[in-house]
């Protein structure tokens, strides 16, 4: 083999087998291949001697890099005084990554406003539930309901949207810096008070209203007027649950109306870049479908190490769990129907998790094209070069404090000559099944979960994950999206079945499967009258007579129809007349349904979630192909990709696979891309 042929493979730029090097896309058609596929990095000229820009910048595009992600966190040096704008080194680097054909992604500074700016405006800074203002320092520190600092951020959003928004090198915003981080969705000072007050009279009109929505009836809540209605913290013990649900919900909408008061500064002055803001993994503080709506498309952090180690299960230290990184990739097509990016992007050791392991060799490669593959356009590392100093310098980066390329970053220019050679990707292909899941369900069960180990993400997650490993991909869909086109509509648990939730469901073709605590509460956090799953019985004539939650490690073995396992957690008695497809030892039903409709009593473990997903599927007409839980598959228009999460090769089953990239027999932490028969 030449030398130029053995440094093509090692850079994975040839489908292995052939006998000339062959870039990795020629032989796939190029008809539905719309998506440039592009690597981005985040950077912070701030933090570097200028005499370093450039040659940065060229690296930058010599490695493939062609989005640059900067200045989210610059305020005080793009104002040093209030009124007094420097925009000099702002300038100079744009010009700078300008010229090595880079495009410019700007970061709203407003997670970290300036000292000035918090000693002339005090009342911006959040309290936390134990009534102590917290300070200046570090990052996030203002409350998302404090008008005052929404104009504030106004003012710099659209200094900076003069100045650049029209920038030939400006491609878009990303505003703020990950809503919510570092525990600061939720304030309790004054600005937040009013706040409440004013969402509070604006939902219910009359106190009268407000007291029979929030139950005060029990333990002589009532209040005689909206000034009364005070924030839901220290006190002894619960408020009445709606109106701690209520408080999550202004919380939330706080979180899109901070949002969209910078969208409206940019959007005028900044035509035809893009908009949008870098969320977080697993993370249900606020509820992101409405900033959805608000930017032209999602894009999130991925940190699959930080999220897992120490947390997950051990086996997945080094690697992630491939299905929480894949459920996050899956809910930004949720938040925004776009292509979405990956704007921070794991390049190695991580400094915040509660462990900090190097990934293992392949893995920083592994997570880019895994999420090409469930439709991203771009990833994005962060960070160019690890910081000598601050909170971050334990923190890795694509290339080492001392200017040397890391591990990750050889990795990473690697995908950089990948997708070089692929030009465009198809659009994302819509799943057959759809699962339902929402923030307020979250928010009710952390309201009132009713046990410590009620979790519903988690429950969500564990459908999500049983599916994933059977072959099967996954749309996470709001509540009231239509449902057309699917063929299985998963409900792991949705409390609060809306008018046109319930719409969507009835037109629907696919066969719908209810899991537990469905339809368990109206608008108003009570109990339907006529029980769970309330307005559910339309579809799926059953009552929730008793439920019961467990200790971890409590079990109740399940069996019938191939769906042996063991309910967990949390267990529903059920009053229904519907065939029963599993029981309890105790003969009573934990499964029942037709063959358009099912619903599930109970959590379940491991066995009894994958058999109950297996049957389904097969209800539902889709073949399963399980797989290793180590490897999973994701398929984006005629392309097939396979990702190895383990230290065993796995073999692709078709026995020929026109491979674009990787081999059939697919090596520890490695990728595999095919292109699927017509
Ligand atoms: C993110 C944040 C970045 C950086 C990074 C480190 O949460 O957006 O600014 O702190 O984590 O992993």
């Amino acid at each position: 083999m030449d030398i130029s042929r053995r440094a093509a493979l090692k850079a994975g730029m040839v489908a292995v087998g052939g006998s000339q090097i062959t870039p990795l896309w020629a032989a796939a058609p190029t008809r539905n291949r719309t998506e440039i596929l592009r690597l981005g990095c985040c950077y912070y000229p701030e933090q570097w001697p200028e005499s370093m820009w450039a040659a940065d910048a060229a690296a930058m595009a010599q490695r493939g890099v062609s989005r640059v992600r900067i200045a989210e966190f610059a305020w005080t040096l793009m104002e040093p005084e209030k009124g007094r704008y420097d925009w000099g080194w702002l300038d100079r680097i744009i010009t700078i990554l300008a010229k090595a054909k880079l495009g410019v992604v700007l970061g709203t500074p407003t997670a970290a406003p300036p000292h000035w700016l918090v000693e002339q405006l005090p009342e911006m800074l959040p309290v936390g539930e134990d009534g102590r203002t917290k300070q200046f320092g570090s990052r996030r520190y203002y409350s998302f309901a404090s008008q005052p600092y929404r104009r504030e951020c106004a003012r710099i959003a659209s200094a900076m949207a003069d100045r650049y928004g029209r920038h030939p090198a400006v491609v878009g915003w990303q505003i703020d810096n990950e809503y919510g981080c570092h525990d600061t969705t939720y304030s309790y000072g004054r600005a937040d008070r009013a706040g409440f007050r004013a969402w509070v009279e604006a939902r219910y009109g009359t106190v009268a209203r407000l007291n029979e929505a929030w139950g005060t009836s029990v333990w002589s809540q009532q209040v005689d007027s909206f000034a009364a209605v005070d924030l839901p913290v220290l006190t002894p013990t619960d408020h009445p649950p709606a109106k701690m649900l209520d408080y999550r919900r202004f919380a939330s909408e706080q979180v899109g109306a901070f949002h969209q008061v910078q969208v409206d500064a940019i959007r005028p002055r900044s035509p035809g870049r893009f908009i949008t803001h870098n969320f977080m993994a697993n993370f249900t503080e606020f509820d992101p479908f409405p900033i959805g709506d608000a930017i032209d498309f999602a894009s999130w952090d991925s940190y699959p190490l930080g999220v897992a180690a120490g947390r997950d299960e051990p086996r997945w230290d080094r690697t992630g769990n491939p299905d929480i990184t894949g459920w996050n990739h899956d809910l930004m097509h949720a938040i925004n129907p776009a292509p979405f990016w990956v704007m921070e992007q794991q390049p190695g050791p991580v400094n915040w998790a509660r462990y900090n392991p190097a990934p293992m060799p392949g893995m920083v490669r592994l997570w880019a094209w895994e999420a090409f593959a469930y439709g991203a356009s771009t990833v994005s590392h962060f960070r160019w070069r690890q910081a000598q100093v601050g909170p971050e310098q334990m923190h890795s980066a694509l290339n080492r404090p001392d200017g040397a390329i890391s591990p990750g970053g050889i990795e990473a220019a690697q995908v950089g000559r990948e997708i070089q050679l692929i030009g465009a990707a198809p659009a994302r292909t819509k799943a057959k099944v759809a699962l339902l899941f929402d923030y307020q369900t979250v928010w009710t069960t952390e309201i009132q979960p009713n046990a410590v180990n009620q979790n519903h993400l988690a429950h969500a997650q564990s459908w999500y994950a049983a599916l994933r490993g059977l072959g099967i991909d996954v749309d996470i869909v709001r509540p009231a999206t239509p449902l057309d086109g699917y063929k299985l509509i998963l409900m792991p648990s949705l409390a609060t079945i809306d008018a046109a939730t319930l719409e969507a469901l009835e037109k629907r073709e696919g066969l719908l499967v209810v899991g537990p605590r469905s339809g368990s509460k109206t608008e108003d956090f009570a109990i339907p009258r006529d029980l769970p799953p309330g307005p559910l019985q339309r579809l799926i004539p059953v009552k929730v007579k008793q439920t019961g939650t467990f200790r971890n490690g409590a079990a109740f073995p399940v069996a019938g129809e191939g769906m042996d396992g063991h309910a967990i957690a949390w267990r529903e008695w059920l009053d229904t007349k519907l065939p029963v497809k599993a029981r309890y030892e105790d003969g009573e039903s934990a499964v029942v349904g037709t063959d358009t409709a099912w619903y599930v009593g109970c959590q379940g473990d491991r066995d009894f979630t994958v058999a109950l997903m297996r049957n389904a599927a097969r209800q539902a007409g889709l073949s399963t192909h399980p797989l290793p839980d180590h490897v999973r598959m994701r398929q984006r228009g005629d392309l097939q990709f396979a990702f190895n999460y383990g230290p065993d090769a796995w073999t692709i089953p078709d026995p020929k696979p026109a491979l674009l990239l990787g081999q059939r027999t697919l090596a520890p932490y490695d990728v595999a891309i095919w292109r699927m028969a017509e």
